[in-house]
Order: structure tokens, then sequence, then C-alpha cells
């Protein structure tokens, strides 16, 4: 089978880490977002990956290359000239998602869940249409793409509303699809977007359907869901009984993922919903709690971290208090003692003196 992943944006509402990092790339729960999905399509059988992008492809080519081995993929990368929307790219890469008769799977690439790849193919050939959207079911549905069905024909798409103004419904496009190859034939070779512009033909002919997501869904492209995304994916892993998560006890309290490499100091206190990565050290009686922390970055003595995204080779300094959604871009220093209230810091930068206030530091 084949799947083709829109890699395309800027992912500047995941900046400071995205000023230095394709979002792609950027480390979710230890491992570059976009190997959940690679790893997820391997191993419901796909064997073709294509990665639409449209910016920085070269660090992305060095970075995912080796996994085509580890995971026996063929991963080909589709570089557009100008953005080519969510549509555009499926046209782009006609040459290898029109290659067999088979359907093609096509993924956002910031989405994370149980991605239900081999139900959704049974799925998609029992109801015989051209294509299938993953739904589920989100409390404030205005920033994504609605579905609504007819009580009669209870998966079959009657409307698609992107972006509603006006509330239509609650079950939302998960970012997650398969369509046959003949839906390529409905894309222009142009900037075009799949939610506005393939969609509603796809209606109009009777042929979408949506299947429902069982578990957690998050698209985490922005800080505040990148951290909500990871206490439910580490919840994830802790119901599947995984062992990668840390045992709990004295210095671990719930969902703690952390890299063999990293060092926690004595009488600190790492969780819930806490992800470090290789090479981080924890010093002395930190406190951390709900927290990301990649790889190379150093928390010093007495630290008190909570909903804080720590870019990579970054150190908080002693007795340093950080929290509010604060975001530290890469090599970050924040010097010690100092509190640090939903700032976005950019890469380089060294902080001195205290901030407040939601604010983007450079
Ligand atoms: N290759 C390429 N080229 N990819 C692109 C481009 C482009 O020009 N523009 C956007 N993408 C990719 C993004 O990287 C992302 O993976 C995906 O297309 C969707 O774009 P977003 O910018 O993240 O869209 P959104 O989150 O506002 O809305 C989309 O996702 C929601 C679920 O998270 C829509 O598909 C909604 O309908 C959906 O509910
Ligand atoms: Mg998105």
């Amino acid at each position: 089978m084949k799947g083709l992943i829109l890699v395309g944006g800027y992912g500047t509402r995941l900046r400071p880490l995205t000023l230095t990092v394709p979002k792609p790339l950027v480390e979710f729960a230890n491992k570059p977002m976009i190997l959940h999905q690679i790893e997820a399509l391997a191993k419901a059988g796909v064997t073709d990956i294509v990665l639409a992008v449209n910016y920085r492809p070269e660090v992305m080519v060095n970075t995912l290359k080796k996994y085509e081995k580890e995971y026996g993929v063929n991963i080909t990368f589709s570089v557009e000239t100008e953005p080519l929307g969510t549509a555009g790219p499926l046209k782009l890469a006609e040459e290898v998602l029109k290659k067999d008769d088979s359907p093609f799977f096509v993924l956002n690439s910031d989405v994370i869940c149980e991605y239900p790849f081999e139900e959704l193919v049974k799925f998609h050939k029992a109801h015989g249409g051209k294509g299938t959207i993953v739904a589920t079911k989100v409390d404030e549905p205005s920033k994504y793409g609605v579905i609504v069905h007819d009580i009669a024909t209870p998966n079959l798409i009657d409307r698609f509303v992107e972006k509603p103004v006006e509330f239509v419904g609650n079950r939302i496009n998960a970012g997650l699809y398969i369509l046959n190859p003949e839906v390529i034939d409905l894309i222009e070779m142009k900037p075009t977007s799949i939610e506005k512009e393939t969609f509603p033909i796809l209606v109009e002919q009777r042929s979408l359907y949506s299947f429902d997501l069982e578990g957690f869904w998050m698209d985490v492209g922005q800080p505040k869901d990148f951290l909500a995304g990871t206490a439910l994916y580490l919840n994830s892993l802790k119901k599947k009984g995984d062992k990668s998560l840390a045992e709990e006890g004295e210095q671990i309290k719930g969902n703690v993922l952390i890299d063999p490499t990293a060092k926690i100091g004595e009488g600190a206190l790492v969780g819930p919903n806490v992800t470090l990565g290789p090479n981080v050290v924890i010093g002395n009686g930190v406190r951390i709690q709900d927290s990301v922390v990649l790889a190379n970055s150093t928390i010093k003595d007495h630290a008190w971290v909570k909903k804080t995204i720590v870019g990579w080779n970054s150190t908080v300094g002693k007795w340093a208090r950080l929290e509010g959604v604060t975001v530290l871009g890469d090599d970050v220093e924040i010097k010690d003692e100092i509190y640090v209230n939903g700032a976005k810091v950019l890469p380089h930068k060294s902080v001195s003196s205290n901030v407040e206030k939601e604010s983007i530091i450079m």
C-alpha cells in the first residue's frame, strides 16, 4: 500500500521550536513527530511513503532516510516549488499514488492518536465509496473541518465545512484519510485545498464516508496542544501496559517517559506527564510536571517547572520558576532565580530578568 504525509507549512504556531527544527522532526514523546506516523503506516503494510514538503527538505531527507531500512519502507520526498496546499501535493505525487489500483492514505503530519489504519482499510473497502475520512469529536470545532451526516445514512458524509463560523456539529476531520486513486483526477496541478475543494465534490458524488476514531486524538501543532497531547499519549501507553514508561516511585509521579541517557538528581520529583530526552540532566531537588525537556538540556538544582517545553541544548538556572506554557527554543539560558510565565524564548537567548506575562523574548 501507499501513503502520503502532508508536511508543508512553516510550523509558525510551534515557534520557537520550529525556528531551528522543521515541525515534523520536533520530538513528541522522544521521537520525531513524523516517525509516529511512519511507524504506524509501516505496521499497516504500507511500503511506499511520500513526504510532501515545501520547507527545508534537506534536513528531513538526512534525518529520515536512515529510517527506511528500520521500518522497511521506501520514503520519497515530493518537493513543491510553491506551497500547493492540502490537495495539490496529491497531484504532484500522482506517479507513486497511482502506481496500482489500491487506495492510499493521506495524513496531516501534526496529528497524534492510535492510528487505526488496518480497520480503516477494511471499512473503506466495505462501503465501496471513493474516500473515507477519520472523524473524532471535539469541544471546540471551529478550528477544524466539521463533518455532517444524514441520520438515515450515518457514515455517508452529507456536508463538510472547513473552519465553520457557525456551529454545525462537533464531529471533525481528524486529518487522516484513505482515498481511491481516481480521486486524484479531481485535483488540478495548482495550490488547492482538499478540505475546501476536493471533499465537497466527493460529498456531491455521495462517495465520501467517515470512520469514527476510538481513543485520544490531538493536533499537536501548537505548544498548549503539544503538552496536552503528550499527556494523552503517555496515558494511552499506560493503558496498553507499555514498558517504556518510567516506574512510579519516590521520584516519579504518574506517567513519565525518560530517555535512558537522562539523569535525575537527588530529591527531585518528576511528573506527571513529563518526557525527558537524551542527555537531559535534572538537578537535585527539582520539581517538574506537565512538561517536555528536549535533548541535551539541563534543569539546575531546585528549579520548579510546570507546563513548559524546554528546547534542545538549553539551561534552566537554580531556583528558577517556569510555567504557563513557556517554550524555550534551542540553546536558551534562563539565569538562576528567574521567574518566567508564558514566554516564548527565541533560540540562543539568555534571560536574566523576570518575565511575568505572555510574551516573546527575542
Ligand atoms: N506539502 C504541503 N504543502 N503540506 C501542507 C501545505 C502545503 O502547501 N499546507 C499545509 N500543509 C500540511 C500541514 O503541514 C499539515 O500537516 C496539514 O497539511 C494540515 O495543515 P494545517 O495547517 O495543520 O491545517 P489545520 O490544522 O488548520 O486544519 C487541518 O487539520 C485539521 C485536523 O487537525 C484540516 O485538515 C482540518 O479539516 C482538520 O480538522
Ligand atoms: Mg494542523
